[in-house]
């Protein structure tokens, strides 16, 4: 089964390096970031968990329970996750999945066979509460992620979720937000009576309701 936009992440129990988990169960009604990074002992992924861990207060900030995962033992990573501890200079709160039947890579798509039919490449997946998936991006092996996209991403999906609202190109959190298409100007005028075309008439913007 192919996961996309909008599919139900699938649940699973996994061994990760803060004890078992029920992923729903651990989730519980919080947003999830579940990432997958190819090797353990390897520069790139243990710059990227290094700068989750300093990110930890902004993801507790949007109630994201953050995961990551990959197909190492868990005596690689307990001993992988002291050096990235060390390396970065951080405390490493989340749990790292043991993977190493590789089922839920499998169950992800994290794997793919022509980049290695064996580690995972570094999938990005953001669930919201209704466990559905809100984001899904692939990384390849060589490119560390931006974790400030991801968290931009997070506030935007965020902003949706409760107002309705979209987000221009390159949107940051104190900038103007766009209305959706398909609400009628009463219904526009009802949500965010400030709002006001720019460049062209489906293009209403106002300003971020969080912001207001
Ligand atoms: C890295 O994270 O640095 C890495 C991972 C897989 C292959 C090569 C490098």
């Amino acid at each position: 089964m192919k996961l996309g936009l909008g599919s139900i992440a699938p649940n699973f129990n996994a061994v990760t390096t803060n004890g078992p988990i029920d992923f729903y169960n651990w989730l519980g009604y919080s947003w999830g970031l579940l990432l997958s990074h190819p090797e353990d002992y390897t520069p790139v992924c243990t710059t990227e968990l290094g700068v989750v861990a300093q990110l930890e207060k902004e993801f507790k900030k949007r109630n994201i329970k953050v995961i990551a995962l990959s197909v190492d033992n868990m005596e690689s990573h307990n001993g992988w996750k002291l050096e990235i501890e060390q390396a970065m200079n951080v405390k490493i709160g989340f749990p790292i999945i043991a993977d190493e039947t590789a089922k839920i890579a499998r169950l992800y798509g994290m794997i793919h066979e022509k980049t290695s039919d064996k580690h995972t490449i570094r999938s990005v997946f953001i669930i919201g509460p209704d466990k559905k998936i809100k984001l899904h991006l692939t990384y390849p092996m060589m490119v560390g992620r931006n974790f400030d996209e991801i968290l931009r991403v997070i506030d935007a999906l965020q902003l949706n979720d409760q107002y309705k609202v979209l987000t221009p190109a390159n949107w940051k959190q104190n900038q103007d937000i766009l209305i959706d298409p398909k609400l009628t100007e009463e219904n526009a005028d009802n949500l965010l009576p400030s709002w006001s075309t720019k460049g062209a008439s489906y293009m209403r913007f106002a300003k971020n309701p969080k912001k207001n």
